[in-house]
């Protein structure tokens, strides 16, 4: 049984690869995505080590002068999309977004480099991607970090990767609708309108990026003129874990200074993230930055930071909170409290679980001693792909499959768990 899901997860990597980067399913996201690509590489490297660092410089190859590297690659048309490169007009020679997604990258490449067969070829390839990455996260420190703080705010919510999270209701209530004119969705075409945010949001979407747009796209400018700045601790644990690992990285292959650079920018980050943790949820908070207020959201992104090497005393209350969780969900881990009033287990990021979020968190848990926990997230991860095939996302209570068919990074995690379970050899 396991091995014919390799072989489907396989199948489906093989599907979605257009050579040179990946799809994360066809149709609803038909251009390159930037943490797909770094968590499929995971997978990928199963499959065909180099191909698996191809996907890291296809993205890298896309780095603003600036540092940012680009939520989307439009590396040909496809008007099935919306809001397409017209809308953007970022300038770019391929186009590309004006905002980025968590900083998942450093990571990845760490571990690809562990893992490596062929040492030579991915020391070469690592020490390339190396300044890249760290490019990257000084960007995010500089553009997204304005005070200093050691925390990153997100200036639009598709930057969190948890894009219709109930986190950013509020704070979005403030972003504008009016003047945003007529657009056609596309998402409607391929995913199901139950699943997928609504008309009003989308209208704040577009608000936001045709405001970016009216400035430039100059990030020295878009953090303090954005009306939607929300520092998230998943997002923050995410890059903080990445500059833990690129340090590591950089030691390993003999660049000392930008190892110390980087560990100093995680040990800030982590230090800073303590104002978040909130006693009454056992868990972190996201901070609205424009209000100056702490977001009262019981999601998922409070959870994740498990990911970074936040305190032991902290990643200990988070297991214990997911074991409360996992007395009332069928299938970890749900990415909103499902006693919350806005939890809805079909809709994007407001209840369903998510395979990259489960492999983050079980990743955390297994270093910080908390197996019985990590097994659990696994062994309902792989339940969900028997119950509801390899899907975008799935419902916690009763594994319906939700989003995207066919979905990239989906298969890629199965690869990953079938590997560290043992499964498959
Ligand atoms: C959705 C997700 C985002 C992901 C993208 C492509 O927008 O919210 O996290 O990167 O789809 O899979």
């Amino acid at each position: 049984m396991s091995n014919a899901l390799y072989d489907q997860a396989v199948e489906i990597l093989e599907r979605n690869d257009l050579g040179h980067y990946t799809v994360p399913t066809h149709g609803l996201y038909p251009f390159q995505w930037n943490w797909d690509s770094a968590l499929s590489a995971l997978g990928q490297y199963y499959v065909d080590e180099s191909r698996a660092w191809t996907e890291i410089e296809t993205l890298f190859d896309h780095q603003w002068e600036d540092g940012m590297v680009p939520h989307i690659i439009f590396h040909k048309e496809d008007d099935g999309y919306f809001p397409g490169p017209d809308v953007w007009s970022t300038n770019r020679p391929t186009p590309t977004t004006g905002i980025t997604q968590p900083a998942v990258t450093g990571f990845a490449v760490r571990r690809l480099y562990e893992r490596a067969k062929d040492k030579d070829m991915a020391r070469k390839r690592a020490l390339a991607l190396l300044p890249k990455i760290a490019a990257w996260h000084d960007w995010f420190f500089r553009a997204r970090d304005p005070q200093g703080t050691g925390m990153v705010a997100i200036i639009h919510p598709w930057e969190s990767g948890r894009d219709n999270s109930v986190d950013w209701d509020d704070a979005f209530e403030r972003v504008p609708t009016e003047g945003v004119g007529d657009f056609k969705r596309r998402d409607l075409d391929h995913a199901d309108p139950d699943h997928r945010p609504t008309h009003e949001q989308y209208q704040r979407y577009i608000w936001l990026v045709k405001h970016f747009r009216s400035l430039g796209w100059d990030n020295s400018k878009l953090h303090d003129a954005s009306p939607f700045r929300v520092v998230d601790p998943g997002f923050n644990a995410i890059l903080l874990r990445s500059c833990a690992d690129l340090a590591a990285l950089a030691e390993e292959l003999g660049e000392p200074e930008l190892a110390a650079h980087e560990r100093a920018q995680a040990e800030k980050g982590l230090a800073a993230m303590e104002n978040l943790w909130s006693d009454k949820h056992q868990q972190y908070l996201c901070y609205d930055r424009a209000a100056e207020t702490l977001i009262d959201s019981p999601s998922i992104g409070g959870l994740l930071p498990v990911f970074a090497r936040i305190k032991q005393s902290r990643a200990d209350a988070i297991a214990e909170h997911l074991e409360k969780l996992g007395q009332r969900v069928k299938y970890m881990v749900p990415s909103h409290d499902p006693d919350a009033a806005e939890y809805d287990g079909a809709r994007y990021w407001r209840g369903p679980s998510w395979l990259i979020v489960n492999y983050m968190i079980s990743d955390g848990l297994l270093r910080d001693g908390h197996e019985d926990m990590a097994a659990r997230i696994i062994a309902d991860s792989m339940k969900l792909i028997h119950v509801g095939g390899f899907a975008e996302y799935f419902d916690p209570m009763n594994g319906d499959p939700c989003g995207g068919p066919h979905f990239t990074w989906t298969a890629a995690m199965v690869i990953e768990f079938l590997k560290l379970t043992g499964e498959v050899a």
